[in-house]
């Protein structure tokens, strides 16, 4: 991501998610799309609006090879979330198909939970990215949580314990909402340089560019503001010159 982000000169996310269409436009469309925001953008974030309706070795593996042969990562958005035995097997599917990180909910813990997943990960060079706080309106009825710690015999909000996590798992990144540029602070602090914060929520869940940059946010994920856009690529680059102008006054 480091290496692609100074490549491109950019550090924002294409989340790929087209509205549901015909099977059969789905992914012309999708590779159109791609083909003209590349120049602007430092990976792709593929989520279930592509895998369910196109083959993942098949539709999802002409994208991923598509986005790769235009010098980007692809992330995949699945936000592993089972027991171990089935989050190893999810997550290595998604690694053979050549994705290069997947999203995953520490919410279900290390032992018997993620620790599969990150093996995985680590056999194959790939990465695990975790969410600490999700970007939507009811993030607070789980992430924002008061928990009791049984190790520590503290209290501390989830997102902490979860951010706390990413550190001693040695999480390749973090999600926090650009919709809580405040929890984007805190976390931050936490985790420093350390593991890098990724940003969703930019535009159209009322996000914004340079609160979540100032507040700490290293990448920003961005959806329909880009590809529901009248022209794609004109918006892309219109995000990632803002961002780039508000990293620098960071
Ligand atoms: P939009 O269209 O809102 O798309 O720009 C955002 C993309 O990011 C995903 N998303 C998240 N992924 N944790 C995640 O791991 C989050 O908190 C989160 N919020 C949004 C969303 O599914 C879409 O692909």
């Amino acid at each position: 991501m480091e290496e692609s982000e100074r490549r491109k000169g950019s550090n924002i996310i294409l989340a790929l998610d087209p509205a549901s269409e015909r099977t059969e436009t789905l992914l012309p469309n999708s590779l159109e799309i791609l083909e003209k925001t590349h120049p602007f953008i430092c990976a792709l974030k593929m989520n279930h609006h592509l895998v369910l309706p196109l083959d993942l070795f098949d539709g999802v593996k002409t994208i991923v090879d598509k986005a790769h042969a235009l010098g980007l990562p692809v992330l995949m958005d699945c936000k592993i979330n089972d027991i171990g035995n089935t989050n190893r097997v999810i997550a290595e599917n998604y690694f053979k198909a050549g994705f290069d990180a997947v999203t995953a909910n520490p919410f279900v813990g290390w032992e018997e939970g993620l620790q599969p997943v990150f093996d995985a990960a680590r056999k194959t060079a790939k990465g695990v990215i975790l969410l600490v706080y999700m970007s939507h309106k009811a993030a607070w009825e789980g992430y924002g949580q008061t928990v009791y710690e049984p190790q520590t015999g503290r209290t501390k909000q989830q997102y902490v314990v979860f951010a706390e996590k990413a550190l001693a798992w040695q999480a390749d990144g973090v999600v926090v909402g650009a919709t809580y540029p405040e929890k984007i602070k805190e976390v931050h602090t936490i985790l420093r340089e350390k593991v890098p914060i990724y940003a969703p929520g930019i535009g159209a869940q009322g996000g914004a560019v340079e609160a979540a940059v100032s507040s700490g946010a290293r990448y920003l994920i961005v959806g329909r503001t880009i590809i529901e856009a009248d022209k794609p690529d004109i918006s892309a680059k219109r995000i990632r010159d803002l961002a780039s102008k508000s990293l620098k006054r960071a």
